[in-house]
């Protein structure tokens, strides 16, 4: 099997927890947009679900395969949030932003009852940090904010280079939100919790890739199959 039918397996898993009228959140990425192909298909043959897209291709997408759309300002509690990852770990601490959309994604992850991921199994890994960390950063300051994850990311344990993100144009890339990215090649991120509180001490930062505690279930396809992963219970205190 390709990557490209076990990501179509993983969408297949979370598309069963749809239910009629839910508000959904709509990830970002090749997965997710299977995921939205198969949730078209089911509205037209008559499942009625209001979608928030998390970046402007999948509110094309959305659209095209005849979804209805609203936004956050008009649902601000959604449902079910169905993402992607770049990267995920057994206890579904995340690495995303790879598209690009981090922003949005988290925060339409925040305001969902649940966040699904779906992947195919080679996103699994023991330690997450192989995959570069986008970091979003605001323009004005962008060298000193290189300068402090450079820095403070040593502290967790993080080191290794810090590139500017580029279009294809060799530009530099812009997010929807109007911001740069930094790609952190860290190799491996032993201390997530850690590094996400020192990036929240460095204002140039206007969010990471780093989902800790935010993902409920991961739908992980490998060739024997689709395993469910579900998050260690949260710690009250
Ligand atoms: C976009 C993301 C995606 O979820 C992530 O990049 C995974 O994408 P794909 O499913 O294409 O591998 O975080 O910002």
């Amino acid at each position: 099997m390709n990557a490209d039918d076990l990501k179509l397996r993983a969408a297949e898993a979370a598309l069963d927890l749809v239910k009629p009228q839910m508000k959904l959140g709509l990830g970002t990425g090749s997965t997710a947009a299977k995921f939205i192909d198969l949730l078209g298909a089911r509205a037209k043959s008559g499942l009625d679900v209001l979608c928030v897209p998390t970046s402007e291709t999948t509110r094309a997408q959305a659209e095209a395969v005849g979804l209805r759309l609203t936004t956050l300002e008009d649902e601000p509690f959604l449902d079910l949030a169905i993402d992607g990852a770049d990267e995920l770990d057994r206890q579904l601490r995340l690495i995303k932003g790879g598209g690009g959309a981090l922003l949005r994604e988290k925060i339409v992850a925040a305001a969902s009852e649940r966040m699904v991921v779906i992947a195919d199994s080679s996103k699994l890994v023991g330690t997450i940090g192989a995959f570069p960390l986008p970091v979003e950063v605001t323009r004005f300051g962008i060298r000193v904010t290189h300068n402090m994850i450079h820095a403070l990311a040593g502290e967790a344990g993080c080191r290794g280079e810090i590139t500017l993100r580029r279009a294809s144009d060799g530009k530099p890339f812009v997010t929807e939100n109007g911001n740069l990215i930094l790609d952190c090649a860290f190799g491996e991120i032993g201390q997530p919790e850690l590094l996400a509180e020192i990036f929240s001490l460095i204002p140039g930062i206007v969010d990471h890739g780093l989902f800790l505690g935010i993902a409920d279930t991961a739908f992980i396809a490998g060739e024997s199959g689709v395993t469910e992963i579900t998050a260690p219970e949260q710690d009250e205190g």
